[in-house]
């Protein structure tokens, strides 16, 4: 039988205010990775983590990188007992629209019970809570009965490599472990823990179609040169059949792998109420592949998305112009056994093959993340399923998520050990988005249940 975790939760709830006051800290520093403007405030970013790691009693060490720092600390007092794997990241999304926002994005701010700032699930929220769980555990005891790391990067958000090509480079020797714990995810509702078995990937574009070597006069041009925005339309509308929802790229389909009977009678279980979510989310009906249900089509297959685009006058009133340039961003997202390169092979030759004459059309990746599907059982699944279900007094469904992390599969291939996707964020936390959230009761059974993990772990 584990050992009882209630001293590691009393000393939790004492020092409730001190965990908060640090949150808000974290989350006070804008560390939008994807902007260079930033790169003081992503370096102050690490070094706060660096800080809390070693105050929580860890051994840190920032590791520069290509890119943005990443931060390692591990704990290994614990000889002959299983190690896991935090991972986490300290970087997040620029906050735009910023007047959109109730309260500025990086002054942290309560309302009831919700902490409202840009990060706050993700991830800065739930990779606090892996902290403060360790913090308090070893404070409280002395010790830990398990081994920990924990691994925290500065470029999730913006496609970054650097910790793929750390990942591949230490071979497992410094981040070897038992299991790799990751809290960058929502639960399904308040009561009801997850424990994701699937991530998509993303194959993220530009485009840009290149026309005459100027803004031209419409009236003197319009009609006999092709219009960058034009063809720009045309291309990207070509992508998704309208009807079906499917998309057009040739073999696009090829690879994936069709959802299991099992999967779809769990999906069908936790079924997402359309109606609902479209009145929640403020339009008319939702609309996807025909023959799937939401739950399928965010979790089992893949899709096509256009971010943003740009291209000629939208500015106030009217200006009649041919723009010399117009461009876009776009993804797909995909899922397993779709194959990132060869999706994105077949991406650019699509473009090729579709682009009008009169035009010069260039598509390239910016970035992609792999697809990733994993096992649901093994003792270490069995205990965080555990753990969860003391906690939130339900055991978790398992789930797949439509988001991607891209690490994950990369800590997959070469550390060959179980990977615990436990988010403890809630379905409308407005990720990305202005107003981004955490509910602290969230929070605090995030900090619970991986204190009790610790516990479970170590008596395995
Ligand atoms: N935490 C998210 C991934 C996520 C989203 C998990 C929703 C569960 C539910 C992560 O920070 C993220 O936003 N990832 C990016 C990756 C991309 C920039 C390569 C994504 O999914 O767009
Ligand atoms: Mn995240
Ligand atoms: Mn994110």
């Amino acid at each position: 039988m584990p050992p009882d975790t209630t001293d590691v939760y009393a000393a939790i709830e004492r020092r409730r205010d001190e965990f908060l006051d640090d949150l808000r800290q974290y989350l006070a520093i804008p560390s939008i990775s994807t902007d260079p403007a930033y790169a003081g405030e992503i370096a102050r970013c690490a070094a706060f983590v660096h800080d809390r790691l070693e105050a929580a009693g860890l051994s840190a060490r920032t590791i520069p990188t290509a890119g943005h720092p990443l931060v390692y600390g591990e704990w290994l007092g614990a000889p002959g007992k299983p190690t896991l794997l935090f991972y986490g990241h300290y970087d997040v999304q620029p906050p735009d629209p910023l007047d959109q926002w109730r309260h500025p994005p990086f002054e942290p701010t309560l309302e009831g019970e919700d902490l409202v700032a840009r990060g706050a699930t993700d991830d800065k929220g739930q990779s606090h809570a892996h902290l403060a769980a360790v913090a308090a555990m070893l404070a409280e005891r002395g010790s830990l009965p398990v081994n920990v790391k924990f691994l925290i990067e500065g470029e999730e958000e913006s496609g970054g490599h650097a910790i793929e090509t750390f990942v591949r480079e230490d071979a497992g020797r410094v981040l070897a472990c038992d299991a790799v714990v990751v809290s960058d995810s929502a639960m399904l509702g308040p009561g009801q823990p997850s424990l994701l078995y699937a991530l998509r990937g993303i194959a993220y574009f530009e485009i840009e179609v290149i026309g005459p070597r100027i803004d031209l006069h419409s009236g003197t041009f319009g009609g006999v040169v092709q219009n960058p925005l034009h063809a720009l339309a045309a291309i990207l509308a070509g992508f998704k059949d309208p009807d079906s929802g499917r998309v057009l790229v040739e073999g696009f389909y090829d690879d994936v792998r069709p959802l299991e009977a099992w999967e779809r009678e769990e999906m069908a279980a936790i079924a997402i109420d359309d109606a609902a979510m479209a009145a929640e989310l403020g339009v008319p009906e939702l609309a996807g592949e025909t023959g799937y249900a939401t739950r399928e089509r965010i979790g089992g297959r893949p899709t096509f998305d256009v971010h943003g685009w740009w291209g000629g006058y939208a500015g106030a009133g009217a200006k009649t112009v041919l723009p010399s340039r117009a461009g876009a961003k776009f993804s797909m997202r995909l899922v397993p056994d779709q194959d990132l390169t060869r999706v994105a092979d077949r991406v650019v030759r699509h473009v090729e093959r579709v682009a009008p004459r009169g035009v010069q059309v260039e598509a390239r990746l910016l970035h992609g993340a792999r697809p990733l599907l994993i096992d649901t059982e093994g003792p270490l699944i069995e205990a965080a399923a555990s753990a969860m279900e003391e906690v939130w007094g339900r055991r978790p469904v398992r789930v797949r998520e439509g988001g991607s992390i891209p690490v994950v599969s990369t800590f997959v291939d070469v550390l060959r050990a179980p990977v615990l996707l436990l988010g403890f964020g809630l379905p409308d936390d407005r990720l990305h988005a202005p107003n981004e959230k955490l509910d602290l009761r969230q929070y605090a059974g995030g900090i619970r249940s991986i204190a009790r993990l610790l516990d479970r772990v170590g008596a395995l």
